[in-house]
């Protein structure tokens, strides 16, 4: 591999008597569509909080373009190119879909949040605000509110918001969650368009996405990784069929 953009080494998390992240040795290339996939409370999400920088870590570190950010809180690394997305729903449904997405530039420029009521107002922006939209295909929908959207359009949003910074990483936790057979199929491509651009790791139970999309997939169970390689690698793994894939085709 050439130098992964993204690398951890022996991360662990606990909380309480549970082991969220066990050990968790990882490297990310640049330019990479990286899956993490594994049944409910495997760890997923509480990975991606500490490459973020909302959880740290009991042990381990955290490298990202040469630099370790294991200590460097969220807007840090925000600043270095490492931008996350939710799983949880975290818009302003009364403001306008461009607003939402002023706030996350706002945001990421380091502003203090209560400067909010001035973010409307400034060109500097609204205008990356603009062309995150239109990364997304939502420039039509800018100045409807929030609350308007479908829920795809939600997702749409969130990831407008998530590329707001212009980032060389997204870190995205269940983007087609809750979504239909239709809005997930855009989400698919609008995934493989921003692939070309950006490197990924994506959190998805969508086994249809994951391996539409993935180039490499590790696979977390009870936070230990207990497979990682390409896609035909993984679908032929017994022991990974056994603790997800088997389950998760299955229904
Ligand atoms: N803040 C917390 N406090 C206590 N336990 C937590 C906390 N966050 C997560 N856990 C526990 O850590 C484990 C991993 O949870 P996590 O949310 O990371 O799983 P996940 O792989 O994202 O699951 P899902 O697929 O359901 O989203 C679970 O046992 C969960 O209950
Ligand atoms: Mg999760």
């Amino acid at each position: 591999m050439s130098d992964p953009l993204l690398q951890t080494e022996n991360l662990a998390k606990r909380f309480g008597g549970i082991v969220a992240t066990d050990d968790v040795t990882l490297a990310i290339a640049p330019g990479e569509l990286h899956a993490i996939i594994g049944p409910n409370g495997a760890g997923k999400t509480t990975l991606i909080a500490q490459l973020s920088g909302q959880l740290t870590p009991d042990a381990g570190r955290i490298r990202f373009a040469g630099h370790d950010i294991s200590a460097l809180p969220v807007h840090r690394r925000s600043h270095l190119g490492l931008a996350r997305s939710f799983q949880i729903t975290s818009l302003f449904l009364d403001l306008s879909v461009l607003d939402n997405v002023a706030l996350a530039v706002q945001a990421r420029a380091g502003h203090s949040f209560h400067f909010w009521r001035n973010a409307r107002r400034e060109r500097d922006l609204r205008e990356p605000a603009r062309a995150a939209l239109a990364r997304v295909g939502l420039e039509a929908r800018a100045n409807l509110p929030a609350s308007a959207l479908s829920h795809g359009e939600h997702r749409q949003l969130e990831l407008a918001m998530a590329l707001a910074g212009n980032p060389r990483m997204l870190l995205l936790d269940e983007p087609m969650a809750g979504l239909g057979p239709e809005e997930s199929a855009r989400m698919v491509a609008m995934l493989r368009e921003l692939k070309k651009e950006l490197t990924i790791l994506l959190v998805e139970h969508d086994m249809e996405a994951v391996f539409a999309l993935a180039d490499r997939i590790t696979v977390l169970v009870y936070g230990r990784v207990i497979a990682s390689g390409v896609p035909a690698d993984i679908r032929a793994n017994a022991q990974v069929r056994d603790a997800y894939l088997g389950e998760a085709e299955h229904g």
